[in-house]
């Protein structure tokens, strides 16, 4: 590869230094950066590509470029027409949304930085793959400000300095070249261009080539790119000092403290770690969460991002790639807003409607769940960012969540649970975890050493760090032996900084030993290696918000479950010409969950329903402006669709009779922290739906909730749709699938019982807001164990209103010739699906097995295939069983077992009807 510099002409006479990996020394041997001292116009572009391809250059850059909202920059189009990479970096945003940043076009693709730096010198930092290369930036350079400029370089790379005079100084080997000094260079040649302008005016540009020197090599051996991860940190851990060490094992609340200053150096947010600029150590900055990036009391001025769907909709989708786009899309805004942690890859199994979080995680089923939270962590990762896989584990109460424990068999955790996790861990690589608030049979999350040290850490082999949840530390060399690497935000949360005194105190001692702190800085600097957070740091920029909506929209379309459709009542025929809209705030917005995930600000501004109660802690109740009502006037604008409130019922009824269709909006808050009372809908909206269902037969009810609710009307009501926290999209998707412009393809990914006597656990006291009775401390989970959701309600034969894995589509699917082949470990079902309705859409096909008696859990998913078909298109899938799911795990050989004997897989549309069954035989093996 070739790397190039190149000066910038800063206004205000401000000499650059850029620095190249000298770990490029074995490839092309120079580098050549463009310098446009102003951005071209949109008449001048093909002429400048012309003449900019004759130079060649690697890479061109201009300063203070202006975009206004919606504008196509002419250097976008310049790119295009370069075959170069355009990005847009360091963007201040002002009120209006016109953007003002540095461009930088490459030739490869390379991510982009600018800003000050720890010590306050501006630079441009260019990095792609294997090579990074960073342009410092100080005003008035010198020979005297050199040393202290190139200790502040976060590469500690060879470097080049554009000044105004010739500069040398210790360790610098400067050559000065029309006042370009460089390091780790043959030479500089620095030369000014002659462009033109569409018009043949003249242009200024400076263009700067630099030979790699032989030989050089970097004076922080730990930036060299070309090292695994493992290298780097053992070459920088044997650098840093027992205080830098101590550093990295506590973050700082982002958000400060009572109200007071942000740390220095924290953007904002829920957690933030100090780097150490000797080292060249960025800061931790991580930010909440699952549905996207939040900005807690718009404490980022400027900051939005894109609301996603709530996890069950992910979930409901049964689809990886959906999860992967969306994990993708939370992991780059994430990093456009300066974050290198997201504090997303949340995977607790629902074993109950009323938890108050259902809405961050991914349903009731380990396979199912943890395939999707495993693709969302590794979308999440693959735009630099860490991905906090939490919260780890059995964390599936919020009530009382600090003080509860939670009874549980070793079997029956890890078949549950903590297969979830595992399977998200094996699939997504998450960097970090985050212990649990909750005891786990008597011992707290955050302390307990079979949990993080045996179970996470040496048997399934997690090379990444643990961080608390905040306020979930109770202890300083407890926490740290158990296998607790870094306490979040104790100086607001916990009752004291366990891992600032107290800790050293333990290590100075012998308590802690100095390798298992070394051992706590490691994971923390390897994950960070690992996940580019030295080599690829965050920018500021505009998110793109267009990439956000697309992204949103097709996880509602995707993730909303049709559950019932008498009559085919839906999609919405065109004869269909008069539509109520009541109810649930249709009119302005959808409803989103509480808490730390909460997306507050996206594109489109804030609360569309502001003042709904609580609005403080944890709420407010948000409501995203995305109006069904309008997004439905869009598709439909033949059709009268007016809005009637729903806070009178026989005002609604009375709506309802005149219209051809009622379309009735239901939804249920729910937030972190406190979970819901039971499984009514609040605010009679049991009444509404009856009352609109009375005066008109077609009614529609769509839900947007936490997870399943009563349905006392449903024998009333021919069609819902559960739509979940739809996101900043949720209008738009509802109405696409309302009127079939999507063909519904969701699938439940939880078990929707009738009512609360169907659970584990029918009556638990003292739950949601203000309880009459005073709440458990110990929820006892043995009573269901591994038998969470579907596999509860088999094994006491209960009938759910909707059985897991249920969803209707507006086409229809036939399954023909199972068959299953078994060797070892390995089961791989085939079978022929035909779309057999006259519409395209989408199938999920859901491999079960039944298991024989002697097994604690009588079924399990063990594979499914999401399947897109034309009418009358037929194709044969593969569904390859996930070895664990046919097994049962031995605590005591710590070994997942299949067990000899006679099986059933039965392949079905959900899990209690099954359509195609095949016996099999299966023998005596070890899952490995
Ligand atoms: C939540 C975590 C969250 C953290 C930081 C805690 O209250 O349980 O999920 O990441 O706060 O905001």
């Amino acid at each position: 590869m070739k790397t190039i510099t190149k000066q910038l002409s800063l206004s205000a006479a401000i000499a650059l230094a850029l620095s190249v990996p000298a770990f490029a020394a074995d490839t092309t041997p120079s580098f050549t950066v463009l310098a446009l001292d102003k951005a071209p116009q949109a008449a001048d572009v093909g002429s400048l590509a012309t003449q900019l391809t004759s130079v060649q250059a690697d890479v061109v850059t201009v300063l203070d470029v202006e975009r206004a909202v919606g504008a196509i920059d002419p250097l976008q189009t310049l790119a295009d027409q370069l075959g170069f990479a355009y990005r847009f970096v360091q963007a201040e945003v002002d009120a209006q949304g016109t953007a003002q940043g540095q461009v930088i076009l490459s030739r490869v693709p390379v991510q982009a930085e600018s800003g000050p730096d720890q010590i306050g010198r501006g630079y441009l930092r260019l990095a792609d793959d294997r090579h990074v290369v960073a342009l410092y930036a100080q005003a008035g350079a010198d020979a005297t400000a050199l040393p202290a400029l190139l200790q502040s370089s976060r590469l500690g790379a060879p470097a080049v300095l554009l000044a105004s005079q010739a500069v040398r100084a210790d360790g610098f080997a400067a050559t000065a070249v029309d006042g370009v000094a460089s390091n780790g260079f043959a030479e500089g040649r620095a030369s000014t261009l002659d462009l033109r302008d569409g018009a043949g005016r003249k242009l200024q540009a400076r263009l700067l080539t630099l030979p790699y020197a032989q030989g050089a090599t970097p004076p922080q051996p730990w930036m060299d790119t070309t090292l695994g991860a493992d290298e780097r940190t053992r070459l920088l851990l044997g650098e840093m000092t027992q205080d830098e060490k101590f550093q990295m094992l506590r973050s700082y609340f982002g958000l400060g403290k009572d109200g007071g200053p942000l740390p220095e150096g924290a953007v904002g947010s829920a957690g933030f770690v100090p780097g150490v600029a000797r080292l060249g150590i960025p800061a931790q900055q991580s930010a909440d969460a699952g549905v996207g990036v939040t900005n807690p009391g718009g404490i980022r001025k400027g900051d939005f991002a894109t609301a996603m769907p709530s996890g069950p909709s992910t979930a409901s989708s049964w689809n990886p790639l959906i999860a992967y786009v969306g994990g993708a899309t939370m992991g780059r805004e994430a990093w456009q807003q300066r974050f290198n942690i997201l504090l997303g890859g949340s995977v607790n199994l629902q074993r109950d409607p009323r938890n108050g979080r259902n809405f961050e995680y991914a349903g009731e089923d380990p396979l199912l769940g943890g395939v999707i939270v495993g693709e969302s962590i590794r979308g999440i990762q693959s735009q630099h960012v860490i991905s906090t896989m939490k919260h780890y584990a059995l964390n599936d109460m919020e009530t009382r969540r600090n003080f509860h424990s939670v009874q549980i068999g070793d079997q029956a955790m890890h078949e549950s649970d903590l297969l979830a996790f595992e399977i998200a861990i094996e699939l997504g690589k998450p960097g970090s975890a985050m212990c649990s608030y909750n005891k786990i049979n008597g011992i707290y999350g955050c302390e307990h050493p079979y949990l993080m040290n045996q179970v996470l850490k040496q048997e399934w082999k997690f090379p990444g760090f643990v961080m608390s949840d905040w306020g979930g530390v109770h202890s300083g060399s407890k926490a740290a032996l158990a296998g607790l690497d870094q306490q979040s935000a104790g100086e607001v949360f916990d009752a004291t900084t366990f891992f600032d005194q107290p800790l050293r105190l333990a290590v100075a001692g012998g308590t802690v030993p100095q390798a298992r702190l070394d051992d706590m800085v490691s994971r923390i600097l390897r994950t960070m290696f690992l996940h580019g957070n030295f080599d690829n740091p965050p920018q500021h920029q505009p998110i793109d918000v267009e990439a956000g909506y697309a992204a949103a929209q097709r996880t509602v379309e995707e993730g909303s479950v049709l559950l019932r459709n008498e009559g085919n009542l839906l999609p919405l025929a065109d004869s269909v010409k008069r539509i109520v809209i009541i109810g649930g705030h249709a009119d302005k917005g959808v409803i989103g969950g509480g808490g730390s995930s909460m997306v507050g600000i996206t594109a489109k501004g804030t609360n569309a329903v502001p003042g709904v109660m609580p609005t403080t802690w944890p709420g407010p109740v948000i409501f995203h402006p995305s109006s069904p009502l309008e997004a439905l006037r869009a598709e439909r604008p033949d059709a009268q669709i007016t809005y009637v409130d729903g806070r009178n019922p026989a005002a609604a009824a009375r709506a309802a009779a005149q219209a051809d269709v009622a379309l009735v909006f239901a939804t249920q808050w729910s937030a972190e922290s406190v979970d819901l009372p039971d499984m009514q809908l609040p605010d009679q909206q049991d009444a509404l739906i009856s009352a609109v269902a009375k005066a008109n037969p077609k009614t529609v009810v769509v839900l947007e909730t936490n997870g399943p609710v009563r349905t006392p009307w449903l024998a009333q009501v021919p069609a819902l749709l559960q739509a979940w926290y739809p996101g900043i999209r949720g209008g738009e998707g509802i109405a696409a699938l309302l009127t079939g412009k999507v063909n519904p393809s969701g699938r439940l990914p939880v078990t929707w019982v009738v009512d609360e006597s169907q659970l584990p656990r029918p009556h638990v006291p003292g739950l949601g807001f203000n309880p009459k009775q005073p709440a458990v401390d110990i929820f006892d989970f043995d009573i269901e164990g591994a038998n969470v959701g579907y596999k509860w309600a088999a094994a006491k034969g209960l009938v759910p209103t909707f059985a897991f894995g249920h969803g209707l589509s507006y086409s229809s699917f036939a399954y023909e010739n199972l068959q299953v082949s078994v060797e070892g470990q390995r089961l791989v079902a085939s079978v022929d699906v035909r779309n057999t309705g006259a519409r395209a859409g989408a199938d999920v096909a859901q491999l079960y097995l039944k298991l024989p008696q002697g097994h604690t859990t009588p079924i399990r998913l063990v594979g499914f295939d999401k399947v897109s078909l034309q009418p009358g298109e037929q194709r044969r899938i593969r569904i390859e069983a996930e070895p664990k799911t046919l097994a049962d795990f031995d605590p005591t050989a710590r070994e997942w077992k299949i067990a000899a004997g006679d099986y059933q897989l039965q392949l079905g549309r959900n899990a209690a009807e099954p359509l195609q069954v095949v016996d099999v035989k299966l023998q005596d093996t070890m899952v490995r």
